[in-house]
């Protein structure tokens, strides 16, 4: 029996049409390319869903990944620690922005967002405020899939029908598309009538991925910023996607010199490695959990491969590549993605582009009854490519380590696809 005939035959993919699905199978990967099981080559368009960095089978990655194989592979990190996860943590804390003094890992985006709202949370909980259990969220607002994150999520299609199951949270009007005076007015009268009830604000910073590519108007997040401050309301910045270089910055609250009480870190943490995430913390909310053993102030929370030491090895050698050669690289293919983009734009059927970085979507023209995204994907297959839509938004997240001539391919297979449906 072929691969894909037993996967067919055994598994269940996320986000994923089981009854209408013809497997890919994936055997290799080299730079940015993708190779499948017949030996074809196929540009990663979106990072293996937006974690990869500096391309697939890095020498230096894999010898981090290697060498530390070969001390211990996994040990737990609850009442026991290890090197790799103290120096990455250091080395974050180094290039995060200030007052960031505190790493708490586990394992993915959703889990990295769940902490972030537990700890903000039992926060307020500890300091004596037991009102503060709610939290606001932007509309189309994505955070990840596990419950708590779902909570703070937004988008009817995927959050609607688990409503019965969620922590309900308080929406406030994406900016994207305005110019966020509307946005901010609502947030303030939020936070000016019930910031006693309201324990943190948790929003993706200058873009929503999921959303599609909805980009923020230059401002906002500093405003957010001064008035979840000035309201004594925690700011969870979930940088999931738009972390590690992303968006031409380390991170994306750094284009605003903002400075969260969280900061959620996922996806390119480990280079598009290992699972592994971490959520950073203030030293005031983290002083809050201290005590004495029998006040039980712990944070019981932890996952079996926290702080995994192989993750943690191989996302240290990643931030030292991203520093030293995939993030200038990155903001100097981003004019020529933009550019590349524009192009896109005249074609025929392409409604409107948006990027914040080396992360933007294409989005089409809608047609009733038609899943225009998921064709253009699926044709693009054929001119070497692999992307994947949000809705009728086709999505453009290569490795930032993409390079001018790969760029070319991913602009002239993204148009023959485009063409391919649209004519
Ligand atoms: C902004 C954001 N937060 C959280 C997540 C969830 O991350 P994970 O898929 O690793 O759970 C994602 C995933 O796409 C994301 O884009």
């Amino acid at each position: 029996m072929s691969l894909a005939a037993l996967d067919q035959q055994v598994l269940w993919h996320p986000f994923t049409q089981m009854a209408a699905w013809s497997p890919l199978v994936i055997s290799s990967g080299q730079g940015s390319f993708l190779i499948d099981d017949q030996g074809r080559r196929y540009l990663d368009g979106v990072s293996s869903l937006w974690c990869n960095v500096h391309g697939h089978n890095h020498p230096r990655l894999n010898r981090a990944l290697r060498e530390q194989a070969e001390r211990i592979a996994h040990s737990t990190f609850l009442g026991l620690t290890h090197e790799p996860a103290i120096r990455l943590a250091a080395a974050l804390l180094e290039v995060a922005p200030p007052g960031l003094s505190r790493v708490f890992y586990s394992d993915s985006g959703s889990a990295a967002v769940e902490i972030a709202l537990k700890q903000s949370f039992q926060y307020w909980q500890l300091r004596g405020r037991p009102s503060k259990q709610k939290f606001l969220r932007l509309t189309e607002a994505y955070h990840g899939d596990t419950l708590g994150a779902v909570g703070v999520g937004g988008i009817e299609l995927f959050h609607r029908i688990f409503g019965p199951l969620l922590v309900q949270s308080i929406p406030i009007p994406t900016p994207a598309g305005t110019d966020g005076t509307g946005s901010l007015l609502h947030l303030k009268r939020e936070l000016e009538s019930r910031a006693y009830e309201i324990a943190a604000f948790i929003l993706e910073p200058m873009i929503q991925g999921a959303a599609g590519m909805l980009v923020h108007p230059p401002g906002f997040l500093a405003e957010v910023s001064k008035l979840c401050k000035l309201h004594g309301v925690h700011l969870i910045v979930d940088e999931v996607a738009t972390g590690f270089g992303r968006t031409g910055a380390l991170f994306a609250c750094q284009h605003e010199a903002v400075s969260p009480d969280f900061l959620c870190l996922a996806k390119g943490i480990s280079g598009g490695y290992l699972p592994l995430a971490a959520t950073l913390a203030t030293e005031e909310i983290y002083s809050a959990f201290l005590g004495e053993h029998r006040e039980m102030k712990h944070f019981f929370h932890g996952h079996t491969y926290t702080a995994n030491p192989l993750a943690c090895a191989v996302g240290l050698e990643s931030l030292r590549l991203l520093q030293e050669t995939t993030l200038p690289n990155a903001i100097a293919r981003s004019a020529g993605l933009g550019a590349a983009l524009r192009r896109i734009e005249a074609l025929q059927g392409v409604r409107a582009t948006r990027r914040c970085g080396l992360m933007a979507g294409i989005e089409l023209e809608p047609e009733e009854g038609r899943f225009l995204g998921a064709e253009v994907c699926e044709r693009a297959r054929t001119h070497g490519l692999i992307l994947r839509p949000l809705g009728d938004v086709v999505v453009w997240m290569p490795p930032l380590s993409l390079s001018a001539g790969e760029l070319d391919l991913l602009e002239t297979g993204t148009r023959a696809a485009i063409k391919d449906i649209f004519g």
